[in-house]
């Protein structure tokens, strides 16, 4: 009898044993992220991506390009800019087609290393939902989901099919060690541009509210297509503006307290989007800075649209636009602007073993440098901790924003393109003048001989 007892006693303790091993996650430190990467261009980059052996690698959207852009045409029957123009620049293609692009996308070979070593998990942006700076009124949108599923090997069962958008969550890692990625749908329910309306619709505000106040990680990384923190648009308007949360003053504002009001320490922020990488940092929107790592593209980048020698063109106007929550980190930042416009990814590693647990985040070049990096610790990131504010020139660093600077300032991009234009003209003008007067005075003379 009491053998039979120890031995059921000893048959327990085994399944116990085993069972607590296998719900034991494997410990995740190293996760990569990327954006914008153009099917049909070489993609050198996933060989970077793989030396930096990830775990964990998330596609911010922009997996594909699977619209149609048609050249830039002032003139002609198709002319797609101008205030003449007749043809949208932008075009949806079939479900072929997008079906064939991420054939190629998915073959890739550089892609296919990654897929065996870590796992691929992702959400999208505008142009794999389908069409450029598209939201909620576009109407391939279920077919696209399912195509994208279908190239992150959703399983068939998965709820991530039968909800309305992409959003999803993951935890990685055991007990006190855990990592929680939280993929946001940027497009799926969003409102129209300048409508100040809402990004994420009210079945994903419900969804994240959860998710944020469900079980407790010691880091959580929000994945927003688009970026979150900086709100370059401000500086570069009315110029050019790109998409960002920034755009939806009062959307951002709900997902700032919504982060405050959840109590959650360690939580941090990846986009992409804008083919350039970055770091900024917002000190004042909740009780710990509230980090936001960039980067784009995978393959599309500012400085690859213009030839070389005008680099260093792009890379003043870039130092020259000014930003409030941009980490300037002149130790790694290979340019002066601290922003990055050549193909890069995003790397973030945890040193889990450090005491204080440290957390290196850094935008990588396609040789695997690391081009801007900033280096913080768990306790950094919680509300608890007493931190002095950082303070230059009587002002809180990373606190302000990009519409409050004095509108000089803010405005510097948009004086300097009129000063630069308006140099130009004077000097056409001054030409044609001597040019004019030369030839009259040159007439008279000839008449005169
Ligand atoms: C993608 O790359 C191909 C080949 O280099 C090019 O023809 C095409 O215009 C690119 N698409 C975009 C959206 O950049
Ligand atoms: C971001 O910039 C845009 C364009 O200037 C502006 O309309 C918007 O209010 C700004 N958002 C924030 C949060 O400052
Ligand atoms: C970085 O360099 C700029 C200009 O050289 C300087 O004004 C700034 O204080 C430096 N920042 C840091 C954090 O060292």
């Amino acid at each position: 009898m009491a053998l039979v007892k120890m031995m059921m006693i000893a048959i327990a303790l085994l399944f116990t044993f085993t069972f607590s091993v296998a719900a034991e996650e494997a410990l995740v430190s190293r996760i990569a992220f990327g954006s914008c990467a153009n099917q049909t261009s070489p993609q050198p980059i996933w060989d970077a991506i793989v030396d930096f052996k990830p775990q964990v690698f998330i596609w911010l959207g922009d997996n594909i390009y699977g619209d149609i852009r048609r050249p830039f045409k002032l003139f002609g029957n198709e002319r797609t800019i101008g205030p003449w123009k007749n043809v949208p620049r932008f075009v949806p293609s079939s479900e072929d087609e997008m079906q064939s692009k991420y054939n190629i996308a998915k073959t890739n070979h550089g892609y296919t290393r990654l897929r065996h070593i870590a796992k691929v998990i992702g959400t999208w942006d505008d142009h794999d939902y389908g069409l450029n700076d598209a939201g909620k009124e576009f109407k391939l949108k279920d077919t696209n989901q399912r195509l994208m599923l279908d190239f992150l090997d959703e399983p068939h069962d998965s709820p991530r099919r039968k909800q309305a958008g992409v959003y999803a969550s993951y935890t990685f890692g055991p007990e006190g060690r855990r990592i929680k990625v939280i993929l946001l749908d940027t497009r799926y329910h969003r409102d129209p541009l300048r409508s100040d309306g809402t990004i994420l619709g009210d079945a994903q505000w419900t969804w994240l509210n959860k998710e944020l106040n469900g079980p407790p990680s010691e880091i959580t990384i929000i994945a927003s297509s688009i970026q979150v923190v900086s709100n370059l648009s401000a500086c570069t308007g009315p110029l050019f503006y790109m998409e960002s949360w920034g755009r939806f003053p009062r959307e951002r504002k709900r997902l700032f307290n919504l982060i405050s009001n959840s109590k959650r320490d360690g939580v941090f922020f990846i986009s992409g989007d804008v083919h350039f990488g970055e770091i900024t940092r917002y000190d004042c929107a909740t009780a710990y800075p509230l980090y936001d790592i960039t980067s784009s593209g995978l393959t599309q980048a500012v400085e690859k649209v213009i030839p070389s020698f005008l680099h260093f063109v792009l890379r003043f106007l870039a130092w020259v636009t000014p930003t409030t929550m941009r980490v300037i980190n002149n130790n790694t930042c290979k340019h002066r602007s601290c922003t990055y416009g050549q193909p890069n990814f995003g790397a973030i590693q945890v040193n889990w073993d450090a005491n204080p647990v440290k957390l290196r985040f850094e935008v990588r070049g396609v040789s695997g440098e690391a081009v801007n990096s900033v280096t913080t610790s768990l306790p950094e990131l919680e509300a608890s901790k007493k931190r002095k504010p950082d303070i230059i020139k009587g002002k809180q660093q990373y606190c302000s924003l990009e519409v409050d600077l004095p509108w000089l300032v803010r405005h510097r991009l948009a004086i300097l393109f009129t000063f630069s234009v308006a140099v130009v003209i004077v000097v056409q003008v001054g030409v044609l003048y001597m040019a004019i007067s030369l030839m009259v005075k040159c007439l008279r003379k000839c008449k005169l001989d």
